[in-house]
């Protein structure tokens, strides 16, 4: 296991849009025993409700979005550029099927008893504080409909606040 160290949140330095946008990262979520990550690259982090909070948009046939909606924390872990290829298939299978994690042989450790992967360099623990889904009456611009959500795979939108910021 790797030594992860909590800082403020306002110590670190970051571009969330390079972070989420091109890094990527994996949302982790334990519900009954079960853990599963995901790779997500649509995300944000900010301020609400004078909270730090993590944005994340999980479409609904995701399995990590089943375990999320039971579970009441999350983590999203960011990696360096040499974890794109078990990002891509944390991306690409679902734990509905198989142990991913496993499968992309990342191991599994811990804060304030929520799972996050060892294997990354950064990471948000987060608890859910709210969940929203987007819904097609939603969208002021209806070229969304069109351009992301042809199959009716909606996302729902979870706000975290931001519990620790871990880095090693
Ligand atoms: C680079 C990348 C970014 C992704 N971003 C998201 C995202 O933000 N939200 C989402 O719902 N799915 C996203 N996905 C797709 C999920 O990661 C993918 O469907 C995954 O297999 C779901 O796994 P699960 O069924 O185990 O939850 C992304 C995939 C990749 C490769």
């Amino acid at each position: 296991m790797h030594t992860f160290q909590p800082f403020p949140v306002n110590s670190i330095d970051i571009n969330p849009f390079s972070l989420i946008g091109q890094q990527w990262g994996a949302v982790t979520v334990e519900h009954e025993g079960k853990v599963n990550s995901m790779t997500v690259s649509w995300g944000g982090v900010g301020v609400l409700w004078n909270k730090n909070v993590a944005t994340i948009y999980l479409r609904d046939s995701r399995y990590t979005k089943e375990l999320l909606d039971q579970s009441e924390k999350f983590s999203i872990t960011f990696f360096d550029e040499s974890y794109k290829r078990a990002l891509k298939y944390l991306g690409a299978v679902s734990g509905r099927n198989e142990d991913k994690l496993a499968g992309a042989r990342l191991n599994i450790n811990r804060d304030l008893n929520v799972p996050f992967i060892d294997e990354g360099n950064f990471v948000l623990i987060c608890r859910k504080l709210s969940s929203t889904p987007i819904l097609p009456e939603h969208f002021a611009d209806k070229k969304i409909a069109d351009d992301f959500y042809k199959d009716s795979d909606y996302h729902t939108m979870y706000i975290g606040e931001i519990l620790d910021l871990l880095a090693r």
